[in-house]
């Protein structure tokens, strides 16, 4: 779907969290982090306010930077405190991040994916793309069938996400992310996307042919998968959809 702009993007998808709850009180949500889903939380907690109820909902996040404490202020675990859960009545038990300080990270991506089977799995998993068309932080060589694992970050990821960061060296270089088999087990998917410079990425991830090099192409073989995208981040489509 191409939406005039970020407001509308954010609202949409807002739209098909309400939808769900709406059907499922208990449902499993998958969440991203990033700068394009800020909307989406904004209109999240504003619904919360007019009546949504979240103390069903267990959550997922897709990724977590390796070596970043949970309070660290840049960690995701900051930011979805910051952006989202500190206003929702979502009971701390049912919220689900990986532990980025943890010794052992196979073993939490291991336990990190018992989690999600136990709980019977993702209802709604919510996406960004990175300019080279990462999903989480799967990045461009990514085996399709990987599920939760540490990762190594692309420099361009690295580059991108030095914005956050006072200084280019703080970025931690790894992260542990939902594979692209977990995203793909999700039964349904929103992906987002604004601005320009995702333009590129969303019209290989669309139009180009499904390949590991460009991990978000997996999504067209999903049968359940919307992108939601304003009229920047889709300019380069060339069979647009409305
Ligand atoms: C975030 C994540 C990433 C981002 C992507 C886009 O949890 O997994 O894939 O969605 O890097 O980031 P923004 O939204 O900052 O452009």
């Amino acid at each position: 779907m191409i939406v005039k702009d970020y407001t509308e993007m954010s609202k949409l998808a807002a739209d098909a969290v309400v939808g769900l709850l709406e059907s499922k009180p208990a449902a499993v949500l998958g969440l991203a982090t990033g700068s394009t889903p800020i909307g989406l939380y904004e209109e999240l907690v504003q619904r919360y306010h007019h009546g949504l109820d979240f103390s069903q909902v267990t959550t997922f996040n897709l990724d977590e930077y390796y070596g970043l404490a949970s309070d660290h202020p840049t960690s995701y675990h900051y930011y979805m405190q910051q952006h989202l859960f500190q206003y929702l009545n979502i009971p701390a038990t049912s919220i689900n991040i990986p532990n980025g300080a943890t010794p052992e990270p196979a073993g939490e991506c291991r336990s990190y994916e018992a989690k999600i089977a136990k709980v019977g799995g993702i209802d709604l998993q919510v996406l960004g793309i990175g300019t080279n068309g990462h999903i989480g932080f799967n990045e461009p060589g990514t085996p399709f069938g990987n599920t939760t694992s540490l990762v190594n970050l692309a420099p361009a990821t690295i580059e991108a996400n030095s914005r956050f960061f006072e200084r280019r060296e703080d970025v931690p270089r790894q992260a542990l992310s939902m594979g692209i088999r977990s995203i793909m087990n999700c039964r349904r998917i929103v992906l987002l996307a604004n601005g320009e410079n995702k333009a590129n990425a969303i019209a290989a991830a669309v139009e180009g042919p499904i390949s590991e090099t460009l991990p978000a192409s997996v999504l067209q073989l999903h049968p359940d998968c919307t992108f939601i995208l304003d009229q920047a981040a889709a300019k380069n489509l060339t069979h647009s959809r409305g």
